[in-house]
C-alpha cells in the first residue's frame, strides 16, 4: 500500500476511510513539552470570552468536538467529505456544526467568529492567513499550531523525502512570524516554538504512524522496509526509537 502526497485531497479522503477517521493505533511517549497540550489549554482559556468559534481543518472532528463542551458556538470545516463523514458521525453536540468547504475559500462573511483555530490544519500559508483575517471579527483571535521544519527529521533524512524536507533548513518559527509582523491586519499575541523527543516503543509503532500520517509522502510499508530498519538501527535507544517533535504555536488579534 503506497501513501500519497498529502496536498491532494484524495489522501485525505482514502485516510479517513481506511482509519474511520484521523486517529493512528500506535503507541509513543514524549519526553519535555510537545505544545500540543499548550495548544489545548490556550484555546480552552481563549473560548472563555470568544463565544464563536471556527475550527479549520478539523479531520474528524474529535478536537472541535471537545471544544464544544467549553464553547458557545463551534463550526468547524474540512475539505475532505469523508472526513466531515467520519466527524458528523461522532457528535450530536447541538452547539456544533461540520461543513466541507475549502479553507482557501469558505462560505462565511467577513467578521463573522470571535475565534478561529487550526490544530495543524491549514491556516498559515498566505492564501489561507488572508481567508482566516477575513472570517475572523475585529478585536477577535486567531491560534494556530503548525508543524516545524525540524519535525521528524530523524526519519525523513533516512528516506531522503517529507513533508517540508526540501525547506528542512529554513526556519517556519521566523517565516510565520514574518507574515504575521508584516499583515497590516493583525497583531501578534504570541508565537512559540517547542522541540521535543518522542519515544516509539517498536518499529511496528513507527510502521503505524508513517501509515496514518502526512510524515513521508508515498509511504510504502513493503518497498520502504528497508529504511524502517535502518530507523531501527539508528535511532534505537532504552526508551524506544527516538524522534524530534516540533510545533510552532502563534495567536494574533484581528485590529
Ligand atoms: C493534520 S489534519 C488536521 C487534524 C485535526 N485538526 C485534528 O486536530 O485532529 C489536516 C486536515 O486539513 C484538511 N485540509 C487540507 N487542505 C485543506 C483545505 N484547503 N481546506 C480545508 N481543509 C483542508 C485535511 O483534509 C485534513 O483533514
Amino acid at each position: 500500500m503506497t501513501i500519497q502526497n498529502s496536498n491532494d485531497i484524495e489522501w485525505w479522503n482514502e485516510l479517513a476511510l481506511r482509519l474511520n477517521g484521523y486517529q493512528g493505533n500506535y503507541k509513543v511517549n514524549f519526553v519535555g513539552l510537545n505544545g500540543e497540550v499548550e495548544f489545548t489549554n490556550l484555546v480552552k482559556d481563549l473560548l472563555r470570552d470568544h463565544p464563536n468559534t471556527l475550527d479549520v481543518g478539523c479531520a474528524d472532528g474529535r478536537f472541535a468536538i471537545d471544544l464544544s463542551s467549553f464553547a458557545s458556538r463551534v463550526t468547524a470545516i474540512d475539505l475532505s467529505p469523508v472526513m466531515i463523514e467520519a466527524a458528523k458521525k461522532s457528535t450530536k453536540a447541538p452547539n456544533l456544526e461540520f461543513i466541507v468547504c475549502d479553507a482557501k475559500e469558505m462560505p462565511f462573511s467577513d467578521n463573522s467568529f470571535d475565534l478561529v483555530i487550526s490544530r495543524r490544519g491549514p491556516v498559515s500559508e498566505p492564501v489561507f492567513l488572508e481567508e482566516a483575517i477575513r472570517v475572523t471579527k475585529p478585536m477577535g483571535k486567531i491560534i494556530e499550531i503548525t508543524i516545524g521544519e525540524r519535525d521528524a527529521i530523524e526519519f525523513k533524512d533516512v528516506f531522503n523525502r517529507g513533508q517540508g524536507y526540501l525547506n528542512k533548513s529554513k526556519s517556519r518559527y521566523l517565516e510565520i512570524r514574518n507574515r504575521l509582523e508584516l499583515n497590516s491586519e493583525i497583531k501578534i499575541s504570541q508565537i512559540h516554538e517547542y522541540f521535543c523527543d518522542a519515544y516509539y516503543p517498536s518499529i511496528e509503532d513507527v510502521a503505524l504512524l508513517l501509515s496514518s500520517t502526512p510524515i513521508i509522502d508515498d509511504f510504502n510499508i513493503e518497498s520502504d522496509l528497508p529504511l524502517l530498519r535502518t530507523i531501527e538501527t539508528e535511532y534505537h535507544t532504552n526508551k524506544g526509537i527516538r524522534r524530534t517533535y516540533h510545533r510552532i504555536i502563534w495567536i494574533a488579534e484581528k485590529l
